[in-house]
């Protein structure tokens, strides 16, 4: 099946960008918090950026010392904005999907990728392409959305709230029922993946990963200034999965 490039839809890319403008979204009060303390030192590093979007990532790698940094993304849209927002000498952004990466002819020391890797179908594939790709005592760092998340057939999971208006539950299915998933976000037809927590962790197990470290972020109380009721609700289901794994 041929690739969705979802973020070059004028639609979508409008709305994506509209919830990225300010502080007030899941990115900043609970993903990037939780992935920034899981980050190798990057000082004098190689970083391959899977998904990186804006580029604000690949920056911040470079402002922590990487030697070279490539990021790598689908979408016009998203890497016009990195060469605009994120350049620096030291990084080069290629448009290249994730599923072509074994043509990089270049070692890492890290291969990061933050809320990507939902969109790629063959995940088996991806571990396997990755893990080469790294250099002994390499790491892989990746966020994605939690299989919890991902599960329900046509996106149609919800919280509940009890008599009071409080979030008290989480309603999905369809968890054993691994693959596609349309969604709407922003556009009808918005194509994601589902994997079992089990899945994700055995592709890695089998590609010759050692897992290091899994975390499904919850936020500090506060971040319910920004984001309301975020707090609790990820203490019902979180929203992330982060894995971080090593090359044996
Ligand atoms: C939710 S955005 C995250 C962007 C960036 N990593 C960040 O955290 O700000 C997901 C990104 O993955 C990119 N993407 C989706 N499918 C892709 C694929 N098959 N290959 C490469 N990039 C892809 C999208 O174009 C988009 O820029």
């Amino acid at each position: 099946m041929c690739e969705q490039n979802i973020f070059d839809n004028d639609t979508f890319f409008r709305g994506y960008k509209e919830l990225r403008k300010d502080d007030a979204n899941y990115n900043i009060q609970l993903e990037q918090p939780a992935m920034s303390k899981l980050l190798p030192d990057a000082a004098g590093k190689f970083v391959l950026d899977l998904g990186c979007g804006y580029g604000c990532n690949c920056l911040d790698f470079i402002k922590r010392g990487a030697e070279g940094v490539i990021g790598i993304d689908i979408s016009e849209k998203m890497l016009e904005i990195a060469a605009a927002e994120s350049s620096d000498d030291r990084i080069q952004y290629i448009r290249m999907s994730m599923t072509d990466i074994s043509k990089l002819n270049q070692k890492f020391d890290l291969v990061y990728s933050s809320l990507a890797f939902h969109y790629a179908e063959n995940f088996d594939k991806l571990a396997k392409d990755i893990y080469m790709l790294l250099n002994e005592s390499g790491y892989l760092l990746f966020s994605q959305e939690h299989p919890l998340t991902t599960a329900t057939f046509g996106g149609l999971q919800h919280y509940n709230k009890d008599s009071d208006g409080h979030y008290t539950s989480y309603t999905f299915s369809n968890y054993g029922q691994p693959g596609e998933r349309i969604t709407s976000w922003f556009v009808d037809g918005v194509r994601k993946y589902h994997r079992r927590f089990s899945d994700i962790i055995t592709s890695l197990c089998r590609a010759g990963f050692i897992i290091d470290t899994v975390c499904e972020p919850i936020p500090e109380q506060s971040a319910d200034e920004k984001v309301p009721n975020i707090f609790i609700k990820e203490q019902i289901k979180p929203t992330f999965l982060i894995v971080k794994a090593k090359k044996a």
